[in-house]
């Protein structure tokens, strides 16, 4: 058994590896302009996290598209005539936002070098329903733009330069996607009639615990998804709505979980918290003991003892922390001398990491006894 383990061991440990990079946005590295070639004189770009252009004098020139059957086409765009809602305008070079048309729906201008959007592009695109802005340079985008436009529910701007959260967002929207931006704050009611948002991503940007404010979230009854992982939070945001499923924290400097943080969730599923600066003072005793809760990561931490959890967690990833020892009996949800003829008390857990601690093989013969659910577990 001990061999069996052991060599689903490095397996699980090779694919987690994968998932775990997977998870890690997989940019080009900015290729470093060699120091003897002399700058232009006109603006720097703010950061150099986005692999091209290196500077705006490098912007190729706008492509255009092919002939169109519609008349109100912009030349940059294509109209594709089987989908007359929508308007194809990525990956075409553009400096600014063409003019939409009345019909247009679904809206694609990611992967361009667009650095402002302003109403007048909009003043006719009232039906629109999905924008995607991703991967542009996006520093403004006037607070009229999306006031206007009643039907949006996406609304897509990673990957750009934003310093702040735009203001006047329609209430319809349902997702928002503004992850690599260079966000560091979030105007006082930013979210206060966002009735609809299901997701919310922010991560990698440069949120504090001021930055973020207080009651930023709390009027967000339906967010099911929020992403602040990458940011410089010290402490478990607050007013998180307690509809959510996903709540996802990785990479911040968070040291402590209030004892009742996770107290008003009757959903929550997923909470990564990788990354961070948690040790055992930090984590009260039961605070994870959720029985919604089935996949909890705390790797890359500083605890020493495995917390308690629920018998329905079913993925507990606690590698690269300074874990010593486990004690079977002591993190078994259950009694183990407990009548397991009715399986369904049988804990869940599946998947354990234990690999970067102070943990040596086998596995405590009373984890195995406890967990018989156990598929893998990385030690
Ligand atoms: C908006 O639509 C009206 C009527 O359909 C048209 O006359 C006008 O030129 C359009 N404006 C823009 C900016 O396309
Ligand atoms: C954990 O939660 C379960 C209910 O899901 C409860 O019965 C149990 O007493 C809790 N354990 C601790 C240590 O709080
Ligand atoms: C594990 O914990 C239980 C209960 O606290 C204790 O009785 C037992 O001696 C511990 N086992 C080991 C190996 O430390």
């Amino acid at each position: 058994m001990k061999a069996g383990v052991g060599l689903i061991s490095s397996l699980v440990l090779f694919l987690l590896i994968g998932a775990v990079f997977t998870q890690r946005p997989r940019q080009r590295k900015p290729t470093k302009r060699p120091p003897t070639i002399k700058k232009p004189p006109v603006r720097k770009p703010v950061v150099p996290t986005e692999p091209e252009p290196q500077e705006p004098t490098d912007f190729p020139p706008p492509i255009l598209g092919p002939p169109s059957i519609f008349p109100d086409c912009p030349r940059e765009c294509l109209c594709n005539p089987s989908y007359p809602n929508s308007l194809n305008c990525e990956n075409r070079n553009l400096r600014a936002v063409p003019v939409i048309p009345l019909r247009t729906h679904y809206l694609y201008l990611h992967n361009n070098y667009i650095s402002q959007v302003t109403a007048d592009a909009f003043n006719n695109a009232t039906e629109v329903r999905w924008i995607n802005l991703a991967n542009n340079r996006i520093q403004r985008i006037d607070k009229q733009v999306f006031e206007k436009i009643p039907a949006l529910l996406y609304l897509y701007a990673q990957r750009n330069q934003l310093k702040e959260v735009p203001s006047g967002l329609p209430a319809t929207l349902e997702q928002l996607r503004l992850d690599r931006n260079l966000i560091s704050k979030i105007p006082p009611g930013a979210f206060s009639k966002m009735d609809n948002l299901i997701l919310l991503d922010l991560h990698h940007n440069q949120l504090s615990d001021t930055g973020l404010g207080k009651n930023t979230l709390k009027d967000l009854k339906s967010l099911m998804q929020l992403n602040l992982a990458h940011n410089t939070l010290k402490k478990m945001p607050s007013g998180v709505p307690g509809n959510l499923i996903q709540l996802y924290l990785d990479k911040n400097l968070i040291d402590d979980i209030p004892k009742d943080y996770f107290k008003g969730f009757n959903h929550l599923a997923f909470v990564r918290l990788n990354y961070n600066k948690l040790s055992d003072k930090g984590v009260p005793k039961a605070v994870f003991n959720l029985s919604t809760l089935v996949d909890l990561q705390l790797a890359h931490n500083k605890l020493t003892v495995v917390p308690l959890f629920n018998s329905h967690l079913e993925h507990l990833h606690l590698n690269h922390n300074s874990i010593e020892r486990i004690n079977g009996t002591e993190i078994c949800p259950y009694e183990m001398q407990a009548d397991l003829s009715d399986n369904s008390l049988v804990p869940k857990l599946r998947y354990l990491r234990l690999d970067g601690n102070q943990l040596h093989p086998p596995i405590p013969m009373e984890v195995i006894m406890c967990f018989r659910h156990l598929h893998a577990v990385v030690i």
